[in-house]
C-alpha cells in the first residue's frame, strides 16, 4: 500500500473539549492530515468536530470500538459514515465485524481491535476465554480477513505476524509509538516511528508525544520525517 508519509500519521486528539481540539488542529495546520477522535473528545461534542475536520480536507478516525447486536452496530456504522470518517474501530467479534462491514458506505473503512493491548493471558482467563492472547489475536485476525474487514489495530510488535495472516491488502494501524527520548506514559510495548514502519505498519497513531509537546507542529514534522525516511 503506497501512502504519502504525511497521511500515515494519525494524531490522537485526546483532549477534553472541542475548543482544545480545535486549538490543537489550528496549531498543527497543514502539517497533519489525519486525526483520531476517541471516547474523551467524542463524548464531549467531538463527533460534530469530525464533520468540520472532513469539510476542511482532513481525514478522521472515529475510535469508539463498537460492539453490540448486529442491527445496532449497522445503524451506528451508517451514522459514522455520514460524518465523513475514514476509519472506525469495532471489537473483533465475528457478528460485530460482519455487521460493520456490510453497513459501511462511502469512504468509511472498518478497523478491528483483536485483543486490547492491556489484556494478558490471565485477563483473558478471568474473562472466560480458554486461549491466550497470541492465539486469540491470530484467530480474530483470520476471522477479520475472512469477513472482509479493512484493517486491524495492533502493536508494532504484532505487525509482522499479522501481516503474514492478513496479507498486504488490510491496513495495519499501530499505536504505542514513541519517538526516541519521549516519555512512554502507561504504554508498555512501544516502538519508534521508524521501527513501526520498518516492521510493516501502514498508519501510526500518536497522541501525547505530539499534543503535549512544547511545539506540537515540530513534533509532528519530526515524526513525518522519520516515517518518510523509513519508507524509502
Ligand atoms: O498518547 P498516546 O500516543 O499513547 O496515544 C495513543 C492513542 O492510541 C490513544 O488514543 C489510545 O486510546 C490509542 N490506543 C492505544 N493502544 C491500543 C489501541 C488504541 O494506545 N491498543
Amino acid at each position: 500500500m503506497r501512502i504519502e508519509p504525511r497521511d500515515r500519521l494519525i494524531v490522537a486528539l485526546d483532549l477534553p473539549s472541542v475548543e482544545a481540539a480545535e486549538a490543537m488542529v489550528a496549531r498543527l495546520g497543514d502539517g497533519v492530515s489525519f486525526y483520531k477522535i476517541g471516547y474523551q473528545l467524542g463524548f464531549a461534542g467531538g463527533l460534530a468536530l469530525s464533520r468540520r475536520l472532513v469539510d476542511a480536507g482532513k481525514q478522521v478516525f472515529i475510535d469508539l470500538k463498537l460492539h453490540d447486536i448486529a442491527n445496532t452496530v449497522a445503524q451506528g456504522v451508517r451514522s459514522v459514515a455520514r460524518l465523513g470518517a475514514t476509519f472506525l474501530t469495532v471489537h473483533a467479534y465475528p457478528q460485530t465485524m460482519q455487521a460493520a462491514v456490510e453497513a459501511r458506505e462511502g469512504k468509511l473503512r472498518i478497523l478491528a481491535v483483536t485483543v486490547l493491548t492491556s489484556f494478558n493471558d490471565d485477563d483473558l482467563a478471568a474473562a472466560g476465554y480458554a486461549m491466550g492472547v497470541a492465539d486469540l489475536v491470530a484467530r480474530r485476525a483470520r476471522q477479520a480477513r475472512d469477513i472482509g474487514v479493512d484493517g486491524l489495530v495492533c502493536s508494532a510488535e504484532e505487525v509482522a505476524a499479522l501481516r503474514g495472516i492478513v496479507g498486504s491488502e488490510m491496513a495495519l494501524v499501530t499505536p504505542g509509538i514513541r519517538p526516541t527520548g519521549s516519555a512512554a506514559g502507561e504504554q508498555k510495548r512501544i516502538a519508534t516511528p521508524a521501527q513501526a514502519i520498518a516492521s510493516g505498519a501502514d498508519y501510526l497513531v500518536v497522541g501525547r508525544p505530539i499534543i503535549t509537546a512544547a511545539d506540537p507542529k515540530a513534533a509532528a514534522a519530526a515524526i513525518i520525517d522519520e516515517i518518510s525516511r523509513a519508507s524509502e
